[in-house]
């Protein structure tokens, strides 16, 4: 028996997952750990996914109901994508399985900003939860669960659930603990600030405290969490890195930042992973990031010195990352904090630590909206997460892209955006290969050029047609052709692509 369950009682609830799978029944609402491929749990999905099938097989119904902190991987999104196991599923995703279903329309999927969804399931704005399944490093003696590599919303589900089933996962690093900085926003009416002035304030336990009698069952892993590699750097994305970096020195050349005030936050994704690169080289010290997700590039700014602290919810690391920070989390634990998600992402804390967002998009418009989510306004990509928290709230918000997808045939800057995660009120600085484009203070008519600016060569002349077009609209404040403003999209869902035959 493993010394990682310090609790007696909860010793004597240890049980294979496909024992624990009893407690799971058709129609019920689970929350699990897990942010971004890192902490959820391990064993049970794969579970849960078998006795579903088994279920279908005599012809019975089974499905659950699924709530995460956000994305988890193959090993749980996918095998319960994949046996039909899942009636809904919020609030985020990027498995290729489950993707799948939910465009075919055979998953229904809510995105919701990752700030309010802990909230919302403890507040019960989906009726009651039934089982929360969390993976952690340690029970300790109270019965207290250590989390593992993400903290997520696993605090807003282990209150809010009837029963419990905890996953304690030796393969991840016991020295995780003393990481995490657990911190409960008291429900209403009885809120309170969060006393939170610095990403690296840390304000809570190392623990999250539950209640024992609620704990079903305790399964023993010993598995990885699974994350794919960054793609290796390219010359677009050096170049995008090279100009976001470009803004940040005009920044500090206006007063407005200094080489030791940049508070970060970083999205998802290959290209924001390309900025950290870039910092290496930079002037900027002292970094310090409030963000969501640490990805490699974050680990790498730590050990050059340049990141002093990283507050987040979770890893989003590479393999060979997620090893190191195994190896050496007693290390990282001096400049690495896990918080609660309700807390990265809190706006009250984003707005008081002056960070600058950094996220990417699928497309933006003329105007300023941004598209993060819907390819052609209705193939669901990943989902929202957690950049609307960040883009609303930041000191500045900036959205960072290639200028084209898919070998050139399509615009990352369009007419009108097919779909609207953030709008023009909230998304202030767009960069891509071509530059940057800072809309700060200018009034609608004023951002097309900057914004056209940024555009692929390729997708200009188009640009600036449309643009030609809505200026004759009865109306100046925000000209649109409504004719015309989807021309791009429609050409691409025709043709496959967004270009012109010439
Ligand atoms: N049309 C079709 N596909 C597009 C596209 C568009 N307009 N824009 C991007 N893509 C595709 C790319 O071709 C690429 O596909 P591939 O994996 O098959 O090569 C994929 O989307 C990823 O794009 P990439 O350019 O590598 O950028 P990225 O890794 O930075 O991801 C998003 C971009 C928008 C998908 C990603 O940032 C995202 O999911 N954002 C929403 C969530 C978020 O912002 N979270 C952060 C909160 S902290």
């Amino acid at each position: 028996m493993t010394d990682r369950i310090a609790n007696d009682s909860l010793r004597g609830r240890v049980m294979t997952a496909e024992e624990a799978a009893q407690f799971i029944a058709h129609g019920d609402k689970v929350g699990i750990s897990g942010f971004t491929g890192a902490g959820y749990p391990k064993a049970m999905p794969a579970a849960i996914a078998e006795k579903a099938k088994e279920a279908h097989g005599r012809g019975e119904d089974f499905s659950i109901d699924l709530f995460t902190g956000a994305s988890t991987a193959p090993e749980c999104d996918g095998v319960l994508a994949e046996a039909n196991a899942l009636r809904y599923r919020m609030p985020y995703q990027s498995d290729p399985q489950m993707r799948n279903k939910i465009n075919a329309g055979e998953l229904k999927f809510q995105d919701i900003h990752l700030s309010h969804s802990g909230m919302m399931v403890e507040e019960g704005f989906f009726g009651q939860l039934d089982v929360a399944i969390v993976e952690a490093v340690r029970i300790t003696e109270e019965g207290n669960i250590v989390p593992s590599s993400s903290v997520g919303n696993s605090v807003e589900f282990l209150n809010a659930a009837q029963r419990i089933i905890i996953e304690v996962n030796e393969w991840q690093s016991a020295e995780l603990e003393g990481m995490h900085d657990i911190w409960t926003v008291p429900p209403l009416p009885n809120r309170v600030p969060i006393p939170i002035t610095k990403a690296g304030d840390r304000i809570g336990t190392t623990y999250v405290e539950i209640d024992p009698e609620k704990v079903v069952a305790v399964v023993l892993t010993n598995d990885p969490d699974r994350n794919a590699p960054f793609k290796a750097l390219d010359a677009v994305s050096e170049q995008i890195a090279g100009n976001f970096l470009d803004f940040l020195e005009t920044e500090v050349k206006f007063g407005r930042l200094t080489y030791d005030g940049y508070v970060m936050q970083s999205g998802v994704g290959n290209v924001p992973n390309a900025v950290m690169a870039g910092l290496m080289d930079s002037k900027f010290e002292n970094i310090q990031a409030y963000t969501e997700v640490i990805q490699d590039g974050m680990v790498n700014l730590i050990d050059a010195g340049k990141m002093t602290v990283a507050s987040a919810t979770s890893f989003s690391l590479s393999p060979e990352y997620a090893e190191k920070m195994n190896n050496e989390a007693s290390r990282y634990r001096n400049s690495i904090i896990l918080r609660p998600q309700s807390i990265s992402n809190h706006p009250e804390v984003i707005r008081r630590t002056g960070l600058i967002a950094s996220n990417g998009m699928i497309e933006a418009d003329i105007y300023g909206n941004a598209n993060s989510t819907h390819i052609n306004g209705t193939r669901l990509m990943n989902a929202l997460g957690g950049s609307g928290d960040f883009t609303r709230n930041a000191y500045i918000s900036s959205f960072i892209s290639p200028s084209v997808a898919k070998d050139g045939a399509i615009s990352a800057i369009v007419p009108f955006v097919s779909h609207v995660d953030h709008t023009e009120h909230d998304a202030m600085v767009f960069v891509t290969e071509y530059g940057v484009a800072d809309l700060r203070g200018l009034a609608p008519r004023e951002r097309v050029q900057k914004m056209i600016s940024i555009a692929h060569p390729t997708f200009r002349p188009l640009l600036e047609e449309y643009v030609e077009q809505a200026s004759k609209s009865k109306y100046q404040a925000t000209p649109h052709d409504l004719r015309h403003a989807f021309d791009f999209h429609l050409r691409m869902d025709e043709t496959g692509t967004m270009q012109k035959e010439s």
